[in-house]
């Protein structure tokens, strides 16, 4: 072998290096045109199952799995099925409460609800004003060009400290936010929680302001389908919509939705709420699973209940046309302690589920998200005015051991980190349901996890004595801003 590279000769040599720099130049080309992307399945899809889940292993754990979240627990005495029968909810309980001092209170302004045309116009913009103190934040905003935006996940980014939060007081909002969620009616006193804001990596997120809101929102209807969590993302909706403040104009509607308490029932099954000023209704409705119930006896108060895992909950069949944004979530009641406890007994094609995969607690989670997001999909096409989401699963912080084994989340600081970086959701199931469809995912998981410090923790009032509440979020807190990532997208 003689002269030349590894025995190459120099016009090989350069042959190669012309080979070498067209391929460069090709792919980089590939990448920057957008035809060209356009027809690469989109990031972060492949990537997201798990070996694990691919092969169809029991997917109870995928979240589990991972330090500090699991999804299932037995008799979850913090979350909220129990409270559906007792009722942790009651608004009007007398609370023992020592409200601390020396709280900053955030100055809510009035919101210009009943104002019209330019005025309307003028509030949103004195609203935009004042917000994103942090002039560094609104110098990347600037930046962030439309393409940017459009290749953006929110659910990449950080939290930031932003006293501009929160966006309405712990100690208001009464008419909507129950006494269990408002921390500030506990014996807490560390808020900190309370003051950070999520900064979406490489762009822009559209600000939350009520008057935005409420405009987009005119002759519109708002659903929440799902479980305590998605109540309280309810309620943190009514609280960043009002500010917190009382509006006695806004109509107890819930009568049109048949969201009235049955005999004997400690509260109705969900809540919906009119803003007559631009005909915005605002509604939640209960249904931990995402799927029918039906009593196997009627008579019988004690019957089991038929668990159509490939239904939609009835109401939501029924009162989808009157919905223009649906918010759909499950996944704390997918656990055999539940099913008990609820009677609820797996049926598919209107029959005892007799499949031994979904007969699996974590399959028939996966196959019921699968339905009823396919369900929804299927009528988009009927309800094109219609824009629905499902919310990935909210995460769950109990530290050194679980909520009945004395877990904790006593931190008053977060601390596991400030920045999600990942593309892939943590939330397989859910981010893996959408896939194909025109529901649009709600991606909280990840964001959320970092914030281990913003649970009810010890001071829930409920629990039994050294039990904490590390499933549920204080509000005003971190379901506040899976409403403004919400509102980004509407
Ligand atoms: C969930 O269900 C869908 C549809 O049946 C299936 O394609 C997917 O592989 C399942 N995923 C898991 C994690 O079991
Ligand atoms: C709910 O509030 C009402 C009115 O104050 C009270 O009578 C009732 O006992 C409360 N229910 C529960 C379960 O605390
Ligand atoms: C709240 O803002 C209003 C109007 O700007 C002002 O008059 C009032 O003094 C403020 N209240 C507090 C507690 O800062
Ligand atoms: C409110 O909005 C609904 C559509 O969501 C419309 O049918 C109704 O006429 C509106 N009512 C008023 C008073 O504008
Ligand atoms: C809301 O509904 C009312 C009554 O139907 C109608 O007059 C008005 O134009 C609607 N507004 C919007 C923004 O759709
Ligand atoms: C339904 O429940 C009632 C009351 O418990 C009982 O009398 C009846 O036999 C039950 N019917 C069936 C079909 O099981």
């Amino acid at each position: 072998m003689k002269g030349g590279f590894y025995g190459l000769r120099g016009k090989q040599i350069s042959l190669i290096l012309v080979a070498l720099v067209c391929t460069t130049v090709l792919i980089w080309g590939w990448e920057k045109t957008p035809i060209l992307t356009s027809l690469l399945p989109p990031q972060g899809r492949l990537s997201q199952f798990s070996p694990e889940i691919l092969m169809g292993a029991p997917t109870v754990n995928t979240i589990a799995s991972k330090p500090h979240i699991s999804a299932v627990t037995d008799k979850e005495v913090v979350d909220e099925v129990e409270g559906h029968h007792f009722d942790a909810g009651n608004q009007s309980d007398p609370i023992q409460i020592s409200p601390e001092t020396g709280k900053t209170e955030t100055n809510v302004t009035t919101a210009p609800f009943v104002k019209k045309g330019d005025i309307l116009e003028k509030e949103i913009e004195k609203e935009q004003k004042g917000k994103h103190s942090d002039a560094a934040d609104r110098m990347d905003l600037e930046k962030s060009s439309p393409a940017e935006d459009r290749a953006c996940s929110y659910a990449k980014g950080k939290w930031v400290p932003d006293d501009s939060r929160p966006l309405y007081s712990g100690l208001g909002c009464k008419q909507w936010l129950s006494s269990m969620w408002a921390c500030h009616l506990t014996q807490r006193t560390d808020f900190a929680y309370e003051k950070l804001r999520w900064k979406p990596k490489n762009c822009a997120m559209e600000e939350f302001t009520r008057s935005k809101f409420l405009r987009r929102m005119q002759n519109k209807t708002i659903a929440f389908v799902g479980d305590s969590l998605g109540r309280q993302q309810f309620q943190s909706l009514m609280c960043m919509v009002t500010g917190g403040e009382e509006m006695p104009d806004v109509l107890d509607v819930g009568r049109e939705y048949g969201l009235v308490k049955a005999r004997g029932a400690i509260r109705p099954d969900g809540w919906a709420y009119r803003f007559p000023s631009t005909n915005t209704t605002i509604l939640y409705y209960w249904s931990a699973s995402l799927c029918d119930l039906e009593p196997l006896n009627i008579t019988n108060p004690a019957s089991d209940y038929a668990m159509h895992l490939d239904r939609p909950p009835a109401f939501l069949q029924r009162f989808l046309p009157n919905f223009d944004i649906l918010v759909l979530n499950t996944g704390h009641h997918w656990n055999r302690g539940k099913f008990q406890a609820n009677r609820w007994v797996m049926h598919v094609g209107g029959v005892p589920n007799t499949n031994r995969k979904i007969a699996d607690v974590g399959n028939a989670k996966n196959f019921t998200i699968y339905s009823v997001v396919h369900w929804v999909n299927s009528q988009l096409p009927k309800h094109p005015g219609l824009k629905a989401f499902f919310r990935t699963i909210s995460p769950r912080h109990f530290f050194n051991g679980d909520w009945n084994t004395g877990g904790t989340c006593d931190n008053t600081t977060p601390s596991e980190g400030k920045e999600v970086l990942q593309d892939e959701s943590s939330d397989p199931l859910a981010s893996g349901a959408v896939i194909g469809t025109e529901v649009t995912l709600l991606d909280i998981t990840a964001i959320s996890q970092l914030r281990d410090e913003g649970h009810i923790s010890r001071y829930s009032i409920r629990a039994t004595p050294g039990m904490q509440d590390c499933l549920h979020w204080c509000l005003p807190g971190v379901p506040d801003t899976w409403n403004e990532l919400l509102f980004a997208q509407l």
